[in-house]
């Protein structure tokens, strides 16, 4: 049988599609690239926007064509957890389905829907299950340090598709570098919910400044996280990354809002000035450090007063990234019981002037890198540029002329033009490890 896995949402989730294709390998499947290949499906999706959930409905509509010829559709991951049952009834089409954890009993959920069963398997993600990983990177790898989250921000889902916060045990995450750095991974990016929260669980003084100071010790040349949480970044956790030699001077931290009466109704548990210290500090300890960040514009009650307050922070802090969406009510979320009071047009207008102020300071960070040196991990080759592309220590995008053996090797990049997105430069020196 051959399986075909398609992933929306973060990170975690693209690694949890990792996790389900190496279920699905140890049980003799093999995995292929595309749908039109596959005898079976496997939607791993997200449900953190209604948007991510309208992707998930529209191309199972699509893939409707492929059940002609026998192939099964599987419908997993966080929407799927979310939506239980009555996703058969939004997704007519499906022929099995389950949720964010306990995916080894996936082949068996496959056979049965092949017998002509319509299985459903959501238990309530309380476990950590150890799973088998297939990458789909041999020099880049994700690294799950925790699963869940305790928080209980008004907007977000999270806590209720992926369950609270379960850290794996040190030793099981340092076993699993340790090998990664053998077999040659050039880059491992640690990933949790709130990373910041790593440890906290395990009541053993295991915390993530104790984690990053043990991965800085092993042969691995970058080491990245994500993401922060503001309110729980600690002064251990900031001394750990400026200490670490191959923790790169990137710090992913959602801010949300610049509205210290938003950020309270959302109940992020820090303040404006208090996101600005920390932002200082940052800045002080790790010089260079790249700080990106995640804003939602149209939470429920904002005005246009509070808004020019999330766009004055984005100004002051100068983000590297703004990751920015229109808030949208999910289910269970205690702010799904607010009226959801900003109009669809307002929180469009909101979005795009976010966007353009990112851009603008985008485009100003580049220029100011132009004539610089920089190590560029290699990713891969665009086509519409005809260009290879990679990224720096401090994760901005660089983009060059190479040559494919350069995948995966880092380079160094003389950076010669800038756009508001990336930087553009040429190859200095082939190698640098
Ligand atoms: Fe969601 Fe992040 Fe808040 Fe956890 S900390 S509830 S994942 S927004
Ligand atoms: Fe989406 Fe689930 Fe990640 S809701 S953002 S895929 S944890």
């Amino acid at each position: 049988m051959r399986a075909c896995v398609l992933t929306w949402g973060c990170q975690l989730n693209v690694h949890r599609s990792e996790e389900i294709e190496g279920v699905l390998e140890r049980a003799g499947f093999r995995i292929v690239d595309r749908p039109e290949d596959a005898d079976v499906v496997i939607l791993n999706t997200c449900m953190v926007r209604k948007r991510a959930e309208d992707k998930v409905v529209g191309r199972v509509g699509e893939l409707a064509r492929l059940k002609r010829k026998g192939v099964l559709i599987g419908v997993g991951g966080c929407m799927a957890q979310g939506r239980k049952e009555e996703l058969f009834k939004i997704c007519p089409g499906i022929d099995f389905a389950f949720g964010t954890s306990d995916i080894s009993l996936l082949p068996e959920l496959i056979e049965r829907a092949r017998a002509g069963e319509r299985p459903a398997h959501f238990p309530a993600p309380v476990t950590l299950e150890p799973l088998p990983v297939r990458r789909r990177s041999t020099f880049s790898a994700y690294v799950t340090v925790a699963e869940g989250c305790s928080c209980a921000c008004a907007y977000c889902i999270v806590p209720f598709v992926r369950g609270p916060l379960r850290s794996r045990p040190l030793a099981d995450i340092l076993d699993e570098l340790v090998g990664l750095a053998a077999a040659g991974y050039k880059e491992v990016t640690l990933l949790g919910q709130n990373v910041d929260a790593y440890g906290m669980d395990l009541k053993d003084g295991t915390d993530f400044a104790l984690l990053l100071r043990k991965v800085s010790k092993l042969p691995i040349p970058r080491v990245r996280f994500t993401s922060s949480h503001p309110a729980y970044m600690r002064e251990e956790t900031i001394a750990a990354i400026a200490q670490g030699q191959n923790i790169c001077e990137h710090v992913h931290m959602a801010v949300q809002s610049g509205s210290d009466r938003i950020l309270a109704a959302m109940g992020r548990g820090y303040t404006r000035e208090d996101f600005l210290k920390l932002v200082e500090r940052l800045r002080t300890e790790i010089p260079g450090v790249n700080i990106t960040t995640d804003v939602i514009v149209g939470f429920p009650g904002e005005t246009e007063e509070d808004f020019q307050e999330t766009l004055s922070l984005i100004e002051e802090v100068k983000f590297g990234t703004v990751y920015v969406a229109a808030y949208s009510p999910r289910p269970y979320t205690r702010a799904a019981r607010l009226p959801d009071s900003v109009p669809r047009e307002e929180k469009a207008r909101r979005l795009k002037e976010v966007l353009e102020l990112t851009r603008k300071n985008g485009l100003e960070l580049h220029r100011r890198r132009i004539g610089e040196i920089v190590e560029v991990l290699v990713e891969g080759y665009l086509p519409e540029k005809g260009m290879y592309y990679g990224k720096t220590r401090d994760f901005r995008t660089v983009l060059f002329s190479g040559e494919e053996e350069l995948v995966g090797q880092i380079v160094e990049v003389r950076v010669e033009a800038a756009s508001p997105g990336a930087m553009e430069g040429s190859l200095v020196k082939e190698r640098i490890a």
